[in-house]
């Protein structure tokens, strides 16, 4: 009798031990990523958090276009035939195609048009085909080359694909900037340090945004992250603190989330432009007014990244 019930625990221990059953705090959820950026395709910075993405278990697919289009805004044409090779040449010359995938790695997809219409097209026609009809749960812009803070957020085609997605498909988007000017291609090596530190942390929020459940964000509204320019004493995952903040000056009467001892949450560029290791997190508008208040909005986002938070200390 004895050695059943131990042998039954052994078994129970090591079917726990090999994933057969669920462990308590497994929170290893599957979600499907579409990924995109505006820098191309083939740009260090996107691969490296596709890299992170994927080894959290996730399917990603990305779909981003075929060479630099930063700075473009909203523009959406559709893709056209393409005769050149792709930018660091990382798709032939002469295909006249336009779209393409990568030849052993078909979950990766350059498209010949601005940064909006490679996310709009991968999500509802290139993701799905290649996941049988499934529709992403997630959309995740970046790593993009330069920071995206304030009024940038209406240049930068890295958030505006997130902000196109958040409101014309209702899937939540999050955008990570890093103030950072080296554009390097995918296969660039030794990968910088800090490049590998970014995606990382970027794919840590993303992580903390999944496990905090459906609905991942707020209805018509994206996540616009930015790290700060790499320096000193900013070299490790360890060394950052993420600061929950606003893209613009509130209006007259509007109130954030009380936070950090305040009802005023700090600009996003004053975040990433102080002194430290500070990585800001705001609440990006889309074209479609919200339902709800930002205060609620901003709420919401804080239950979910709480634990990660920290506040801006006082000016020294
Ligand atoms: C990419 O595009 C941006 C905006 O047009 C431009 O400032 C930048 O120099 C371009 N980079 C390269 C490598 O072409
Ligand atoms: C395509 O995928 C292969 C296999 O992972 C990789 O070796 C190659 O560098 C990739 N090329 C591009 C442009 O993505």
């Amino acid at each position: 009798m004895r050695l059943t019930i131990l042998w039954a625990l052994w078994l129970l221990e090591s079917a726990t031990a090999m994933r057969l059953l669920p462990s308590k705090n497994d929170k290893t959820e599957k979600v499907y990523i579409l990924q995109s950026n505006d820098d191309g395709w083939a740009e260090l910075g996107l691969r490296l958090l596709n890299d992170e993405l994927r080894a959290k278990g996730h399917e990603v697919f990305v779909s981003a276009p075929a060479e630099n289009m930063s700075g473009q805004g909203k523009m959406d044409k559709p893709p056209t035939p393409r005769t050149e090779a792709c930018h660091y040449d990382s798709c032939p010359a002469g295909s006249n195609l336009d779209h393409g995938f990568n030849e052993t790695r078909p979950d990766l997809a350059w498209v010949n048009s601005y940064a909006v219409t490679a996310t709009r097209f991968g999500l509802r026609v290139y993701a799905k085909q290649h996941w049988k009809g499934k529709w992403a749960d997630l959309v995740v812009t970046g790593l993009n080359v330069g920071a995206n803070l304030g009024a940038d957020v209406e240049k930068s085609s890295t958030c505006q694909a997130a902000a196109w997605i958040a409101w014309r498909d209702q899937t939540p988007a999050i955008a990570f900037s890093a103030a950072t000017r080296t554009r390097l291609p995918w296969n660039h090596q030794p990968v910088p340090d800090i490049s590998r530190v970014h995606a990382e942390l970027a794919a840590m929020i993303t992580q903390k945004i999944i496990d905090g459940g459906k609905p991942y964000l707020p209805k018509f509204r994206y996540l616009n992250v930015n790290f700060p320019a790499p320096h000193e004493g900013c070299s490790k995952v360890s060394d950052f603190k993420f600061v929950l903040s606003r893209i613009a000056e509130p209006g007259p009467k509007d109130k954030d989330v009380e936070w950090c001892g305040t009802r005023k949450l700090p600009l996003e560029k004053d975040v990433v432009q102080r002194q430290g290791c500070f990585a800001s997190i705001s609440m990006g508008n889309t074209d479609c007014p919200s339902p709800s208040t930002a205060q609620s909005e901003q709420k919401a986002v804080l239950k979910k990244l709480r634990d990660v938070l920290s506040c801006l200390p006082e000016k020294a």
